[in-house]
């Protein structure tokens, strides 16, 4: 449900000689991190994503540049523009998503509280909506 997604504001420790922020299991984000992944040189125009994780929840920051997070529940739609690296979108199981609108240079960070599994996506549409409704 869109209720349940979640933009997190990450600790920002400024500093002179460069800014950090970071991300604990279970502190920050509320679940512990199996996998990490990222998505990067995205041609312009191109789109990533496009499906629905049966299981796997998902914390996503953009760590440089920006692009737009597109979740769909099965009745709204929504687009989240994520655009610094001090904070991030939290999407729970069976939340249709995908990654838009790339800028140049954008780098996607995503961390997943589950291993790679074909078998956890759900890559069609119409499967996905007679699954949530
Ligand atoms: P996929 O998740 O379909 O990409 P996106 O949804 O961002 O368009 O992943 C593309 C391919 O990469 C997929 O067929 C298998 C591989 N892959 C892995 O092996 N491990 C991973 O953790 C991920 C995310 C993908």
């Amino acid at each position: 449900q869109l209720s349940n997604v979640k933009l997190i504001d990450l600790p920002k420790i400024l500093d002179d000689r460069g800014n950090l922020s970071f991300f604990e299991n279970n502190k920050q984000i509320p679940f512990e991190i199996k996998r990490t992944y990222w998505i990067y040189d995205v041609p312009g125009g191109e789109l990533r994503g496009g499906h629905a994780f049966k299981e796997q929840q998902e914390f996503i920051v953009a760590l440089s540049g920006s692009f737009d997070v597109v979740i769909q529940d099965g009745k709204v739609e929504k687009r989240i523009s994520l655009n610094r690296s001090y904070y991030g979108i939290y999407l729970p199981n069976m939340l249709w998503r995908s990654l838009e609108n790339f800028s140049t240079n954008s780098l996607a960070l995503i961390v997943s509280d589950q291993a790679y599994d074909e078998n956890d996506y759900v890559r069609d549409f119409d499967t996905f909506k007679s699954l949530v409704v």
